[in-house]
């Protein structure tokens, strides 16, 4: 570029009354400027055409053409671009005809999702150097912006060049939101109209100071994805559509039953919530989700079934804000996020309306599921709280049954030790008796025949004495 200001602005303001030698080296210079500019061209046409890609022809298609003539004549109009944004229209294999994509995420106290956020970029299969990336930091406590610029400082510095990304921009701007970045408050219904209306402005901001006339595509992203196929980029556009959307769920823990719809954004229009909107007042937002509005829409997110066909559509009036691909044109017609009740509806629901108000497809796929983070509510972990010590509780209780059981058998043991000793002392004692009794009945039969002998003996005494008192008295 530099090549242009020393070419021929030299000589148009050459002043007059200079000396011939002077001037003769100025000419050679000039003659030397301009075939250095001319190669310079050369070069430039040559590698735009090879690599085709959109930045580097926007570019020399401006030289060219006023170089060419036809606008101007010479180098005085450098500052004119020329731009054909017929060949920016977005197709359904945009990867092979270099189209490029505009990634546009917004971001507000997201530091400790943005590695998870990079891991996702690096893997998209979509070639990087089509991918230009923009993030809006606002309204940040923490060090977002820090940990923004080292992640992209890295990506770019990485040894294999196909992981580069092509342009970065990084736009600081606060919009006041002060709700706090808690999920509570976020998804509270009374903080939700003011909310989608900052991040309305926010997104607006966003895009209107990173599109460029060579983006076909802009792809909103949310940081905190946990889980995207990294095909998701072709697989959007293959569908050919002005406004696509994937499908958002999120995993939950067991206990709430593993999973479970996440974004309710994504929606189609019904007469319950036409005849609402008619009852609200002009600056009224319609926010989905919520008990407050009764709407009866149906959702893509309920209409998901884990093996249907991905590639089935589903027309959609709303659309969620995780993960939408545009075509560029949308954008350039003048759809945006209104920042004000649209059709009462703002934010993204609002752009979806204003597509389709504007004629473009709004379409959403309710087989294709990307999973966003699960963060637990106060609810949940306060629930969680309860679990724990529950289950503290019980393990307690369960130590103290083991332990009891213990106790009871070692002294059951002791009983058994007891029981086996009396059983012995017993048997012993049995055996004693059996002794005894033996001994009993021996003596028993013994004392059966006694009596007679010691009566006989008796009588032999008797008679004896007798016959003594005889014998004496005989005598
Ligand atoms: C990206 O790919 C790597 C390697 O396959 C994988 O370990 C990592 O989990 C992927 N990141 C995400 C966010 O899916």
């Amino acid at each position: 570029m530099s090549l242009k200001h020393t070419a021929l602005p030299i000589s148009s303001y050459q002043p007059r009354g200079t000396t011939p030698a002077l001037r003769r080296r100025t000419q050679s210079l000039v003659r030397l400027g301009a075939v250095a500019a001319l190669l310079f061209l050369i070069v430039l046409f040559y590698l735009s055409r090879r690599s085709g890609s959109s930045a580097l022809s926007v570019f020399s298609l401006g030289l060219l053409s006023s170089s060419g003539g036809g606008y101007g004549g010479d180098f005085q109009l450098e500052t004119v671009r020329y731009h054909d944004l017929s060949s920016v229209q977005g197709t359904a294999r945009g990867w092979e005809r270099e189209e490029r994509i505009l990634v546009c995420v917004p971001l507000r106290d997201a530091e400790e999702h943005l590695p998870m956020f990079f891991s996702h970029l690096r893997n998209l299969t979509y070639p990087h150097h089509l991918i230009d990336l923009a993030f809006l930091v606002s309204d940040s406590k923490d060090k977002t912006l820090q940990a923004l610029t080292r992640s992209m400082e890295e990506i770019q510095a990485w040894e294999d060049e196909e992981m580069h990304f092509g342009e970065i921009s990084i736009i600081e701007k606060d919009f006041g939101q002060k709700v706090n970045q808690d999920v509570e408050s976020r998804h509270g219904f009374e903080a939700q109209a003011s909310r989608r209306k900052l991040m309305a402005r926010a997104r607006n901001w966003l895009l209107t100071a990173a599109l460029r006339p060579y983006h076909s595509w802009v792809y909103w992203r949310d940081v905190d994805v946990e889980t995207a196929p990294y095909t998701i980029l072709e697989d959007l556009m293959r569908h050919n559509k002005d406004v696509i959307v994937p499908n958002v769920w999120r995993p939950l823990p067991d206990w709430l039953g593993g999973e479970q719809p996440y974004d309710l954004n994504s929606w189609q229009e019904s007469d319950t919530a036409l005849q609402l909107a008619e009852t609200l007042d002009e600056d009224a937002v319609i926010v989905e989700g919520y008990a407050e509005y009764a709407t009866y829409r149906p959702h893509l997110a309920y209409l998901r079934d884990p093996y249907g066909d991905p590639d089935v559509e589903m027309e959609l009036d709303g659309v969620g804000g995780v993960s939408i691909l545009a075509k560029a044109r949308v954008f350039r017609y003048g759809v945006h996020f209104p920042a004000f009740s649209f059709e009462k509806h703002a934010e993204t629901e609002g752009f979806g309306k204003m597509s389709k108000r504007m004629g473009f497809s709004v379409i959403g796929l309710p087989h294709y599921t990307i999973w966003h983070e699960y963060e637990p509510s106060v609810d949940d972990i306060q629930h969680m709280e309860q679990m724990k010590r529950e289950q503290l509780a019980q393990e307690q209780a369960e130590k103290e049954k083991a332990e009891k059981a213990q106790r009871v058998k070692e002294s059951f043991g002791d009983a058994t030790k007891q029981w086996e000793k009396d059983k012995s002392e017993i048997q012993n004692i049995a055996i004693q008796e059996k002794k005894k009794e033996a001994a009993a009945a021996a003596a028993a039969a013994v004392a059966k025949n006694k009596p007679n002998a010691q009566a006989a003996a008796g009588k032999q005494e008797e008679k004896v004495v007798a016959r003594d008192e005889l014998g004496e008295s005989k005598a």
